[in-house]
């Protein structure tokens, strides 16, 4: 459901500890391949979309790249728009590694420098961030890699990062939808100034039927969709969303969260939807290499 034009106006910038202001909704890209991403980038760029969320691991920044060479968002005033993130794939974690991964990665995407450069899962039984880290504050330095940031960092991977670099990341991306908050991850990083970005922010889809009909009835109250609910759930707790779709009118739908607000009894019935399965990985144990 969408209620017209969408101004990417309406989305509302997040300040960073680190200076830089991110959209709080982007297009993620996981699970879509390399030809099929370009339409699905430039469909989301018509829509309004500011911000994609890609990574080398999804095997897709070339697609990227031709969408946004394609649109004429790859430079000038208009990059300076758009934000853009890619992730280092485990595999890659270490200094000289890092440094070559990255190259990569922005060759690929067709760009000068991305908005922001992330680790993408900590794996603390092979920890190499420290190093990876020395490698994001260099490309930081030399302006290639605007922000920094990391994903599926626990308060311990955040604490031995800090411990070790003397730095924090500015985002922690990690699994959030309303039946897996992670709220002592989400306090932790609000204490310490770091953002938190809601990735499979509904659960990958399953989260549109939570709760035996809570987010539908809620969705049926405002005459929007059960999507809708869950993003602006997230939208009013002052997380950065990065829902992936790959039909216009679902990116469109996804965009267009600031026709209504919840009022305090659905948060209520949301937050109470929180439950012990993740929808993804453990990032006690998983690398994606
Ligand atoms: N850092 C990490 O480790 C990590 C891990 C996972 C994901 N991510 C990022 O987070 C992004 C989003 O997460 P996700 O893709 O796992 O899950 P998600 O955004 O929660 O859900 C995507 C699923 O919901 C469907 N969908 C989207 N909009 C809809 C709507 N309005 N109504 C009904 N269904 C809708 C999509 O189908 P269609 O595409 O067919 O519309 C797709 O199947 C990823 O693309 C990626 O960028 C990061």
């Amino acid at each position: 459901m969408t209620n017209g034009h969408i101004n990417p106006a309406n989305v509302p910038d997040i300040p960073l500890k680190d200076g830089h202001s991110i959209p709080q909704i982007g297009l993620g890209v996981l699970r879509i391949d390399d030809d099929g991403v370009t339409p699905v980038v430039e469909s989301a760029l018509e829509a309004g979309y500011r911000h994609i969320d890609g990574a080398a691991g999804y095997n897709n920044e070339a697609g990227v790249g031709r969408a946004l060479a394609a649109t004429g968002y790859n430079t000038g005033a208009k990059r300076e728009t758009l934000w853009v993130t890619t992730k280092l794939r485990d595999s890659q974690q270490g200094y000289d590694s890092a440094l070559r991964a990255f190259d990569d990665s922005l060759a690929k995407l067709q760009l000068d420098y991305v908005d922001m450069y992330m680790i993408h899962w900590p794996t603390p039984f092979d920890w190499r961030s420290t190093d990876t880290w020395k490698a994001f504050i260099k490309l930081r330095t030399e302006g290639r890699a605007r922000t920094l940031g990391v994903c599926n960092f626990m308060p311990a991977d955040l604490d031995r990062l800090y411990q070790e670099t003397g730095s924090w990341p500015a985002v922690n991306q990690i699994e959030l939808h309303p039946t897996w908050q992670q709220r002592e991850v989400v306090t932790y990083c609000k204490e310490h100034g770091i953002a938190v970005e809601a990735y499979s922010p509904m659960a990958r889809g399953a989260d549109l039927n939570a709760g035996d009909g809570t987010i539908a009835r809620i969705a049926e109250a405002h005459q929007v969709s059960p999507a809708q609910v869950i993003l602006r759930w997230h939208i009013e707790n002052g997380t950065i969303i990065i829902p992936k779709s790959v039909h216009a009118e679902r990116q469109q739908e996804n965009l267009d969260l600031f026709g209504f607000a919840l009022t305090a009894e659905e948060h209520e019935a949301i937050d109470a939807l929180d439950g012990p399965t993740r929808a993804g990985h453990d990032p006690a144990t998983f690398t994606y290499a």
